[in-house]
């Protein structure tokens, strides 16, 4: 498995590919929903295409400084991951590499990005469109990986597809969760051993919420048990049409029933599609 640490070295290694190339973009920390990820690409790639996972904790889609320090890094063991995963290469670039000083263009998404994480996080959708255009462009790839876990991104990115008219094409590949439920994160591995065991109230909360017949009833149940217990703090729990991403009363179309939960400084997302 090759490693390209700059644009150039990336360059060298696209101009000798054979296609497809698939690429898994991520900001390291890989665990198994990753892994699933590579194996995805791969399949797609067939044995002659070209599997490439980015690894880059980008710093332009955090919207705080200490968010961004805190986030776990592994790079050795992801590099294992990949490899046992069946990437053919991994680009990991840093900060300089990706971004000048000087940079002013960003991209943005400007109505699926209103509600959910797009109004706690400010700028954060503009950082992650930006960084996936120029990893598309960067790599060429003819498809791309993404989790359905974080379904606000993977919905602006592919409007941002849609919109650019991109030549990369989306592939959603289903949230991986741990035995208990808690849907895999990166960031789980910064939960302690207290908060790590009550954060699988999160999805059981969504289940039982989902089973009720009425969205007042939804919101209501989700936020009693997520209130119920003693670590987590709801940033936000909604629900949203799944095509618009607006918050909904309906559940006459498909709709999501998405939260986000801090614990401590560690925010963790999850959701449930329901109605339709
Ligand atoms: O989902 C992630 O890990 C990141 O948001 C992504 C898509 C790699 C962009 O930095």
């Amino acid at each position: 498995m090759w490693i390209a640490k700059t644009k150039s070295e990336l360059r060298v290694r696209i101009d000798a590919a054979l296609r497809p190339v698939i690429l898994v973009p991520s900001m390291g920390a890989l665990h198994e929903g990753h892994a699933s990820l590579i194996l995805r690409a791969r399949q797609h790639a067939g044995a002659d295409g070209m599997v490439i996972v980015s690894i880059f904790v980008n710093p332009i889609q955090f919207d705080s400084v200490g968010d961004f320090t805190a986030y776990p890094r592994s790079v050795e063991a992801d590099l294992s991951i990949c490899e046992n995963h069946g990437a053919d290469g991994v680009f990991i670039p840093d900060n300089s590499e990706m971004y000048l000083a000087d940079r002013s263009v960003t991209v943005s998404e400007n109505s699926l990005t209103k509600h959910l994480c797009g109004a706690t996080r400010s700028g954060h959708f503009d950082g992650v469109c930006t960084v996936v255009l120029k990893l598309f462009l960067l790599t060429g790839c003819d498809a791309a990986v993404f989790g359905e876990k974080d379904f606000q991104q993977l919905a602006v990115i592919r409007r941002m597809a849609r919109d650019l008219d991109l030549r990369t094409s989306i592939i959603p590949h289903p949230t991986m969760r741990e035995a208990d439920g808690l849907a895999m994160s990166s960031r789980n591995a910064r939960l302690n051993t207290e908060q790590r065991a009550d954060a699988p109230c999160i999805h059981r909360a969504l289940q039982v919420a989902a089973g009720e017949c009425d969205a007042a009833s939804m919101l209501r149940t989700a936020c009693e048990m997520l209130d119920q217990s003693p670590y987590a703090s709801i940033d936000y729990v909604s629900l949203v049409d799944a095509e618009t991403l607006s918050p909904t009363e309906s559940l006459a179309r498909p709709a999501v029933l998405a939260c986000a939960v801090f614990y401590g400084d560690v925010r963790l997302i999850d959701h449930i599609v329901v109605g339709g």
